[in-house]
């Protein structure tokens, strides 16, 4: 099957509203080289039109931009209208939230996702690309089907968020083996702001922090000194992502897509701090301790602590590909800073503070 692949037709984006595939969608339509009608597949005409006025008003030219609908709950991928000439296929599809149940999560992180992997095998896509994150590694793979007894312990101890993606990981990767579909997994950082404006939409995790701290809310830093919470700036990664499909080497593999420069959580913090002119706690609290006490007592969503941790991760290949293609991550302290700036003008209830 892998001989009738083809090298030209379109590119289907699965999640194209979201924070990232916005991202990749600017990347894919502003790119010069590129000439690829670009497929944004859409749950509702509404949407679909939302996401052209967002684009176009922030200068993304929409001439190779279709929007297409589909019905995430139907047993299929079916495209509304048809695509006869998919090339690749980016699932950046999710549902992206802490403090889900597993049904909601598993819905979408693992059900959409083995449909989008046969909705790949389908259409003969050149590459499928699947977006897992990078503490999906940091766990033990179990091959699937998982058991009950398995999925509800892992569900249990880490959340459904969490544990529906590495379920999702495990799932899209046999899948795909068995369907001869050409994969490439990448495992972003924590997500920031675009590196030259800090534009984020996005509210969880690690910009909630941010929030806290401007607000002037954040009491103590979660973990130890070592904590680090990897970042990488939306226009990086969408960079990567628009580049793996047309690199044959990069069939079959996973990449850690985040910034080794990331500051640890204690220096991030002071350095978001002095850009925001609050004053940094200096006090921080183990995570152990914030297991044990109750959210509204810290702050901390207990969802999000196995993502305060003092791992590193395999990002050489990463490096190596982005090197070999002539580009790296932005200077990733420009980057917090924006970011951490855009943040505290313009998330919900953020005016208070100016
Ligand atoms: N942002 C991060 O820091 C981060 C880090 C690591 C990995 N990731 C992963 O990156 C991927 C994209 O994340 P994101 O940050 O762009 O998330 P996002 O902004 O929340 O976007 C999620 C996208 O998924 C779509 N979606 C949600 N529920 C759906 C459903 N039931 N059926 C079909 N589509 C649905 C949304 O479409 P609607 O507009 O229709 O709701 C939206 O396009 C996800 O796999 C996420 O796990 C994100």
């Amino acid at each position: 099957m892998s001989g009738a692949r083809r090298n030209d037709g379109s590119i289907v984006v699965f999640g194209a509203t979201g924070f990232i595939g916005r991202g990749l969608l600017r990347e894919l339509l502003t790119d010069p080289a590129e000439d690829s009608r670009v497929v944004a597949v859409v749950r509702s005409a509404e949407s679909g039109a939302r996401l052209r006025d967002r684009l176009g008003s922030a200068g993304v030219p929409l001439d190779r931009l279709s929007i297409h609908l589909f019905d995430p709950g139907a047993g299929e991928i079916v495209l509304e209208p048809a695509v006869p000439d998919v090339r690749d296929v980016h699932n950046l599809a999710a549902a992206f939230a802490f403090g889900m149940t597993a049904e909601t999560a598993r819905a979408v992180n693992v059900v959409l996702a083995e449909k989008i992997t046969r909705f790949a095998a389908a259409t003969r896509a050149r590459r499928l690309v699947h977006v897992s994150g990078y503490r999906v590694g940091a766990h033990p793979t179990m091959p699937v089907p998982w058991s009950p007894r398995h999925r509800r312990r892992i569900y249990g101890r880490l959340g459904a968020y969490e544990a529906s993606k590495i379920e999702a990981d495990a799932v899209v990767r046999a899948l795909a083996a068995r369907l001869d579909v050409a994969l490439t997994v990448v495992n972003p950082g924590t997500v920031i702001g675009d590196s030259r404006t800090g534009e984020a939409d996005q509210y969880l995790g690690l910009a909630d922090l941010v929030l806290q701290l401007s607000r002037g809310q954040l009491r103590a830093i979660p973990g130890t000194r070592n904590t680090v919470v990897p970042v990488v700036t939306v226009d990086h990664l969408a960079r990567f992502l628009a580049l793996v499909p047309r690199d044959p080497q990069a069939a079959g593999q996973a990449y850690w897509v985040l910034d080794d420069a990331t500051p640890v959580l204690p220096d991030l913090v002071a350095l978001v701090a002095d850009e925001l002119g609050v004053p940094a706690p200096r006090r921080r609290v183990p995570v152990v301790a914030l297991r044990i006490l109750p959210e509204w007592l810290t702050g901390a969503q207990k969802e999000t602590l196995s993502f305060i941790s003092a791992d590193a991760y395999p990002t050489a290949s990463a490096t190596a590909l982005t090197r070999r293609h002539g580009f790296d991550h932005p200077p990733v302290r420009p980057a917090l800073q924006r970011w951490a700036r855009f943040l505290a003008a313009t998330a919900p209830g953020a005016a208070t503070r100016e």
